[in-house]
């Protein structure tokens, strides 16, 4: 596994709390430590929804539940795996390339919403867990 991917962590996302409704706000470069390329969400999840099933060799991505709450599990090609459980807009999952995620046990009525480091791209997908834990990134030579 490559020494320079970095382990998934949180980043707090500022937000400030009004009664007329909370506003959150992301600056790239800033909260988020790369350039946004693309933003998606998702919507209408059922609650037993199981979304997720693959890796991604180059993209970074930053996974909020802006509303409800799901859970993350990540595995690295070491085998190494940890979960978080993301229930706040005011928290950001960053994942780096090459960690397998699933996620699951949403909350019925949740919004999963993602910062891409990178344009959709079906080749840059792992969705096989077997290429997963063989893909060697190319090597970098000077
Ligand atoms: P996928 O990333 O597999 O969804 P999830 O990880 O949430 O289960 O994407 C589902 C489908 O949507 C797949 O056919 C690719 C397509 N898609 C796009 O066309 N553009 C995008 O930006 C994303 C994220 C997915």
């Amino acid at each position: 596994m490559s020494t320079n991917l970095q382990t998934p962590r949180i980043l707090d996302i500022p937000v400030r709390p009004d009664p007329l409704g909370d506003l959150c706000f992301i600056e790239a470069q800033r909260v988020v430590p790369f350039e946004i390329k693309r933003v998606y969400f998702i919507t209408g999840i059922p609650a037993h929804a199981k979304r997720g099933g693959h890796a991604h060799k180059d993209l970074i991505e930053v996974i909020i539940a802006a509303h409800g709450a799901f859970t993350v599990k990540l595995e690295d090609q070491a085998g190494n795996r940890c979960e978080f459980r993301l229930d706040s807009p005011g928290r950001g999952l960053m994942v780096d390339s090459l960690y397998w995620r699933d996620l699951s046990e949403y909350q019925e009525g949740s919004l999963c919403l993602v910062l891409a480091s990178g344009y959709y791209d079906e080749n840059d997908y792992l969705r096989n867990h077997d290429d997963f834990l063989e893909y060697r990134p190319p090597t970098i030579r000077c």
